[in-house]
């Protein structure tokens, strides 16, 4: 009955032209958040803050949601302290009990799936379908995870010695880091979550600054889930603030694997800083994918498939499509066909059902849409669509830019236009006669990590998914370049950072591995014969 109401109080105010205070109230009060005062942004068991105060801006109105109480140095040295301790108690747990703590998280996520899913879309800005999908993607690996939790297995290795075993052994790792980024403030530390909690370790969050909201409502959602079950709530520990407390993480020894999703800038320093006390790390970091358009495509499926590739969640996905090659022969129906689809989308509230582009994150994203356009006409490309301002937007404050369509003149990769990861709703298009121009193009950037390939030609799938084709991590087949599924690993290659996360073989860098020789015989030869005996 209480949950009735309070879902239907928040279907009301979500579809209400209210002021967005009330929004506000409306989402956090259905998640247990306070409103109208400083929140508490760090979590180690108990809630606290005693760093500076940070303000949640509202992307669409501009409006402040709340003020945060980040953490302090001392406030991250505690967490990580707590940690420590929470790991060395929970690694002792089996596994297929640590998959019982997955399940009921996950019961707690998708009983306030739409709540979340709101408040994504007021904090970043993404439409609330999306908003709802990402929640839907961490209860996805935690349902993942809880099978992962009765299947880590390690091997068994024929040895060379008779009367020897050798086991290869996973066991908890340790402490485990997770620096997210502002576009998937729930899906990106879901899959990191899931698989950290399976493996039997702690793990402390630092969010984006700019969705501490979202990381608060998250993190209270998994600790009720601890708590209950007489668990130390750090081992879900939440760091919330900026640079420092990111830097202490990612320098600190305490913390075995740090998982960071950022730009390329940030990540090569946090690479090198982990690398340098020998630490792990796993890199998600830019990403320039391209779709590829061959003659034989089905253009109904593939016009629509760029299309959310390049202005899905305004284009702020690392897999959003931002280099289109076309055929010769379908260059100019495909364009025709995509430019309608533009022309078509209007900016809008997010949390409107009917609204496919919300705003862009932040102001400073709009500034970097304007510089790159500006860039796109000193070099005389084409403007198929786009490349101005909306004269009106939903909310005078609000971050909305208009989808752009461009043809640079040339096709050089190496130029920053189609070399750089511009996050914002940019396409660029070129024109290719073969396919292996085209493969040439998808890998001549620094980045690698989703490409797709539009097709009906057999021959042309098994050209791009070999040795020739795409060298990205994700080389999808009449499928975007965006919206992978949780199943398999994601991540990119090259500049993207090589790192996998979610689902494949993910799993087993959260885990420290041994080999771990067992001689059962009475004898004790060595390996390769060797002989060292003085009889
Ligand atoms: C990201 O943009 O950082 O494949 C993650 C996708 C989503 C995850 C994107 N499942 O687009």
């Amino acid at each position: 009955m209480f949950i009735a109401k309070r879902a239907s109080q928040l279907t009301l105010s979500l579809h209400s032209k209210r002021g967005l205070s009330s929004r506000v109230s409306g989402v956090l009060s259905a998640l247990n958040i306070p409103f109208n005062k400083e929140i508490n942004g760090v979590y180690d068991g108990q809630w606290k803050g005693s760093g500076e105060v940070i303000e949640s801006i509202c992307p669409t109105t501009g409006e402040t949601l709340a003020r945060i109480n980040t953490a302090s140095p001392a406030d991250v040295a505690e967490t990580l302290t707590k940690a420590r301790k929470a790991y060395l108690q929970f690694r002792d747990i089996p596994a297929p009990r640590r998959g019982e703590i997955l399940r009921q998280i996950r019961e707690g996520l998708a009983n306030k799936r739409e709540e979340l899913g709101a408040l994504v879309t007021l904090e970043m800005g993404k439409i609330r379908t999306e908003g709802v999908g990402e929640v839907q993607e961490f209860i996805d690996i935690c349902d993942y995870a809880v099978g992962l939790s009765r299947m880590m297995n390690g091997r068994v290795v024929a040895s060379e010695r008779p009367g020897h075993s050798i086991l290869e052994v996973p066991n908890p790792l340790g402490v485990v880091a997770v620096l997210s980024a502002f576009n998937f403030p729930v899906a990106v530390y879901g899959w990191n979550l899931a698989l950290s909690l399976a493996a039997g370790n702690a793990t402390v969050w630092k969010p984006s600054p700019t969705t501490p909201l979202t990381s608060i409502a998250v993190t209270s959602i998994v600790a009720e889930v601890l708590e209950k079950n007489n668990l130390p709530g750090a081992l879900v520990g939440l760091v919330t603030g900026g640079q420092a407390v990111g830097e202490t993480l990612v320098g600190s020894k305490e913390v075995e694997l740090v998982s960071f999703t950022g730009s390329e800038r940030v990540g090569r320093i946090v690479g090198q800083a982990v690398v340098s006390r020998f630490g792990k790390s796993i890199l998600e970091l830019g990403g320039n994918n391209a779709s590829i358009v061959m003659p034989d495509a089905d253009l109904s499926l593939a016009v629509p498939g760029v299309f959310f590739g390049a202005v899905g969640t305004a284009g702020q996905r690392c897999t959003s499509t931002r280099r289109l090659f076309l055929h010769r022969d379908i260059a100019n129906e495909f364009l025709e066909r995509l430019k309608k689809l533009y022309a078509a989308i209007k900016p809008g509230d997010p949390l409107e059902d009917d609204t496919l582009l919300g705003p862009l994150h932040t102001s400073s994203a709009v500034k970097l849409h304007k510089t790159t356009i500006d860039y796109l006409r000193s070099i005389d490309a084409e403007i198929l669509f786009g490349g101005k301002d909306y004269d009106v937007t939903p909310y005078a404050n609000g971050n909305f830019v208009q989808p752009t369509i461009a043809v640079p003149k040339s096709v050089d990769m190496s130029d920053r236009i189609w070399s750089t990861e511009t996050f914002a709703p940019i396409l660029n298009v070129a024109i290719f006669n073969e396919l292996e121009e085209a493969i040439r193009w998808n890998n001549a950037v620094p980045q690698g990590l989703s490409s797709s390939l539009w097709t009906r030609d057999l021959r042309n799938v098994g050209k791009w998914t070999g040795p020739s084709g795409s060298d990205a991590g994700i080389v999808n087949v009449n499928a975007g370049t965006s919206g992978a599924e949780i199943g398999a690993s994601f991540g990119g290659n090259k500049s993207t950072g090589w790192g996998r996360e979610s689902g494949g073989d993910a799993w087993k860098q959260y885990v420290r591995w041994s080999a771990c020789t067992i001689n059962f015989s009475n004898e004790a030869p060595l390996a390769q014969g060797v002989n060292f005996s003085l009889d």
